[in-house]
């Protein structure tokens, strides 16, 4: 199960929407995939060629290395503080990532899947220097949105050329572009037309919204150019190129052959450099791919695009490329976008929720709990505080916390360890069987990625155990201790299976509980942040979130309490926000009113 998580930009910290988008979803589905007993390789890193960095380093006045280093550190503290549970989280600027990419690509080209064009690139009249397509805005000649780039369209996703746009101007200083002939690399995408449309039309299991997006690409296959006129990115590996100090690989183009490249980087630092092919050449290996809907094409038709290129599988055949047959994408598990009062949550427009900002006040489980239960699955998904606090207070502190707390709270209080289920009754065995059966729903929706619905069911046994308490009142049964220590029992039983059921939501929080419980050791492991030597380029220092998962204890599974074990008073999960803060958010992003 290779989990490839899409690669943010290294140009500012994280915010809420970006996490929503990629991070948290990929991360509940790695954990639920290693619970339930697969091996996973979850990868990723920090995107950091291409003018979205350039564009930041020139508004800092940093090198777009100084930039890059910079954001790496402070989105691996973003990612690392939600508990996202990378095996390998890296970056595009390491030598590994460079030369993979160059092998792939020499692949490409060696099976005539590259092809040189004359085209037209835009220059700044003013001061002569070109204009990077991210540099030029304009009308989307599809949508008529009237903020696209020159590279893409952030309304309708597609991807567009800077020639395309209607009315293009500068970013930097409003002037009209000019445009002139430079030579450029393109990826022949029309010769993917049989193969690719034949690939898609075999993925009838996508989400509807990843469906209708790919149903139409294979009409639209034209070159894509895969170089730029720009000194910052990965060098293209060709005589009269390789020296050109104004031709990179488009940033689109490294990035995504960055889920194989770490893939590979991950298994060089295991001790076993040949470990990626379990995931990578290995038929029966699945690979999902987690990202926002502006990434689908790139997915969808790219990245296989590429693969079938050095796989020799294109229209045109060819070799089988160095890493020999790489497997292509199974699922695009693409979110939608969540907004704030109805615009994209975006750096760029507006209102910005930080991720640090919210885990410095939050913790990380109520962020992830809301995304998984109220994020942008499949449409647009407007976050308001007003919810926040509203799930936040009544499904994790009432009806979750007060569950774990009540129950753990009588039995230290009456055993001060778990009793057993002396005197069992019919009510006890029907509450169990729920939170068995759920193991089976809730591992099928999360399966397929369907996070709402499984945290939905899973906090219906919650529901059900706190009825059950209600039902049972042990706190009435002073005079019948035996059935009073069965519903404690019981009650422990189905808090510690429901636990399990929301591990890969709340994993800090499953700790917590698991040694509220008695537990010792890791239940739910978590990431680490740490700074690493570069495999290839001698001096640099990379961070990396990594972490060991196969050490973790949780498992898939009822697992059967321990009569007898030793209980301490719990402390309370969740923390009750005030219901103010629904109103005004926190000074940090307060609401704003429109008077
Ligand atoms: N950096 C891109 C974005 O934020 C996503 C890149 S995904 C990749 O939209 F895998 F292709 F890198
Ligand atoms: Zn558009």
């Amino acid at each position: 199960m290779l989990t490839a998580v899409a690669w943010p930009y290294a140009n500012g910290p994280r915010h809420i929407g970006h996490v929503s988008g990629f991070g948290v979803p990929s991360d509940v589905f790695s954990r639920y995939q290693r619970m339930a007993g697969n091996r996973v390789l979850m990868v990723s890193g920090t995107d950091e060629h291409g003018t979205p960095i350039t564009v930041q380093a020139d508004k800092e006045g940093l090198t777009p290395q100084q930039t890059a280093d910079k954001y790496t550190r402070q989105i691996g503290s973003d990612l690392q503080g939600l508990g996202l549970s990378y095996d390998l989280f890296t970056r595009t600027t390491t030598g590994n990532h460079a030369e993979v990419t160059q092998q792939i690509f020499l692949a490409l080209h060696r099976n005539g899947y590259v092809v040189p064009k004359t085209t037209t690139g835009a220059i700044s009249p003013s001061t002569g220097r070109t204009l990077p397509d991210r540099y030029i805005e304009g009308t989307c000649p599809i949508c008529g949105y009237d903020g696209a780039r020159g590279d893409q369209c952030d309304n309708c996703g597609n991807q567009l050329d800077p020639t395309d746009l209607i009315n293009p101007r500068s970013r930097i200083n409003g002037e009209t572009p000019k445009f002139v002939e430079t030579e450029h690399l393109f990826l022949d995408l029309p010769a993917f037309t049989e193969t690719l449309g034949k690939w898609l039309s075999t993925r009838t299991d996508w989400r509807p919204n990843v469906l209708k997006f790919t149903k139409n690409l294979v009409d639209d296959m034209r070159p894509r150019p895969i170089t730029r006129d720009l000194d910052w990115g990965v060098k293209v590996p060709l005589d009269g190129w390789r020296d050109q100090p104004l031709k990179r690989f488009y940033v689109w183009f490294d990035a995504v052959i960055g889920y194989f490249s770490a893939s590979v980087e991950w298994a060089r630092r295991s001790g076993d450099a040949d470990a990626w092919q379990q995931w990578w050449t290995n038929p029966d290996a699945r690979g999902y791919y987690f990202m926002g809907k502006d990434n689908i094409t790139f997915h969808a038709q790219i990245w296989p695009a590429l693969l079938l290129g050095h796989n020799g599988a294109g229209d045109r055949g060819g070799e089988i490329g160095k890493y020999g047959t790489l497997n292509l994408p199974d699922e695009i598990v693409s979110s939608e976008f969540l907004t704030m009062s109805g615009s994209k949550f975006s750096t760029s427009r507006g209102t910005v929720i930080y991720v640090h900002d919210f885990l410095r006040e939050f913790g990380p489980d109520s962020l992830r709990y809301f995304i998984s239960v109220a994020g942008p699955e499949t449409q647009d998904t407007d976050f308001t505080w007003d919810e926040f606090v509203r799930r936040t207070n009544f499904e994790l502190a009432n009806e979750w916390g007060n569950l774990v707390n009540r129950s753990i709270s009588m039995a230290h209080k009456n055993n001060g360890a778990i009793p057993a289920p002396t005197k069992p009754a019919p009510a006890d065995e029907e509450l169990k069987a729920v939170s068995r059966r759920a193991f089976e729903t809730v591992g099928g929706h999360l399966s397929r990625s369907r996070f709402k619905l499984a945290a939905t069911e899973a906090m219906r046994v919650v529901s059900a155990a706190n009825r059950y308490l209600s039902d049972q009142e042990p706190w009435k049964l002073k005079d019948d201790p035996e059935r009073r220590d069965a519903v404690l029992h019981t009650a422990l039983q189905v808090v510690s299976d429901a636990n399990t059921l929301l591990t890969p939501f709340l994993p800090h929080a499953a700790q917590k509980v698991h040694e509220a419980l008695g537990g010792t050791g890791v239940w739910a492991a978590q990431p680490e942040l740490k700074d690493v030597e570069d495999l290839d380029i001698p001096g640099r220092v990379n961070p990396i979130l990594t972490g060991n998962y196969a050490g973790e204890q949780a498992r898939w599974e009822s697992t059967p309490v321990e009569v007898g074990r030793p209980l301490a008073k719990p402390t309370p999960l969740f923390a009750k926000l005030d219901p103010k803060l629904g109103e005004t958010g926190p000074e940090w992003a307060p609401i704003e009113r429109a008077e």
